[in-house]
């Protein structure tokens, strides 16, 4: 593993490198987001260049699905594939019962669908995202543009009634901006502090009009692998209810390290 790397880095490709492993030839693959999805989309052309395996990815975000192309996997939309095999994405947040924020890149609205089209999702991250309570990290939820400061004071009334530690809504920025996601609607961040009851605010925070869907993934994910700085990966299976231990091997000359830069 090249030196330079940080120790989140490291726990993130381990993982990312770990998760991999389950795939197997000829399945269909969700493309999760962000910084540890990156380095699954690298892992996984690996075993494409060097074992020929043949997978077809449904990206979840336009990033996602630019980096696989670059690295030669084969993608195709989730209407195409219909139905997959297995998803593999990174989260913002994870409690004991792998319930998770998602979000934190703005792609929660494809993860969503995506995982959920899926036999299984497979969470990779490092340890630092293991929450005993849900909402330390905001949770965003995807707001059509139209009429978003009307849909912003409706959440900020609904959080009222709910079992939540803090209530400041914000709406996410692109340097002077709203920021846009890949479907042309806003994020808006609910800084909630704790989340008492993650199933009841996701229904709630969903009937709202103009809301599209919220970060709470609950009862999708059923494996996260956990990735540590020095190699080790914990899997944590909620259907069986195991956690086993196990270590990634990896030399400074792999070639997943030569299109680092994303
Ligand atoms: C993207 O919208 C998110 O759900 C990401 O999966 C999540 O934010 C994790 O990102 P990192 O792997 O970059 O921390």
């Amino acid at each position: 593993m090249p030196a330079d790397l940080s120790p989140i880095d490291k726990a993130k490709f381990v993982a990312a490198r770990r998760a991999v492993a389950l795939v197997e030839d000829g399945m269909k693959l969700g493309l999760g987001t962000g910084s540890t999805a990156a380095w699954m989309v690298r892992c996984l052309a690996e075993r494409v260049r060097e074992e020929g395996l043949r997978v077809t990815g449904v990206p979840t975000s336009s990033r996602t699905a630019d980096l696989a192309r670059q690295l030669g996997i084969r993608i195709t939309s989730l209407d195409d594939a219909k139905w997959l095999d297995l998803t593999i994405d990174g989260a913002d947040e994870f409690d004991a019962n792998l319930n998770l924020i998602k979000g934190g890149g703005g792609a929660l609205l494809q993860e969503k669908i995506v995982a959920t089209a899926s036999d299984q999702m497979v969470v990779i991250t490092d340890a630092a995202k293991e929450v005993v309570a849900l909402g330390a990290f905001p949770l965003p939820i995807e707001v059509i543009p139209f009429g978003w400061q009307t849909t912003r004071t409706l959440v900020e009334e609904t959080l009222g009634s709910l079992d939540v530690l803090g209530r400041e809504v914000t709406l996410r920025m692109n340097g002077e901006r709203a920021f846009v996601t890949d479907e042309g609607n806003y994020i808006l961040d609910l800084h909630l502090g704790r989340i008492g009851n993650p199933r009841q605010l996701s229904l709630i925070v969903n009937q709202i009009p103009g809301v599209v869907e919220n970060g709470l993934f609950i009862d999708i994910c059923d494996i996260v692998v956990v990735g540590h700085g020095d190699g080790r990966v914990d899997v944590r299976d909620i259907n069986a209810g195991t956690v086993s231990h196990d270590r990634v091997e990896f030399a400074e000359t792999e070639n997943v390290f030569r299109d680092l830069g994303d």
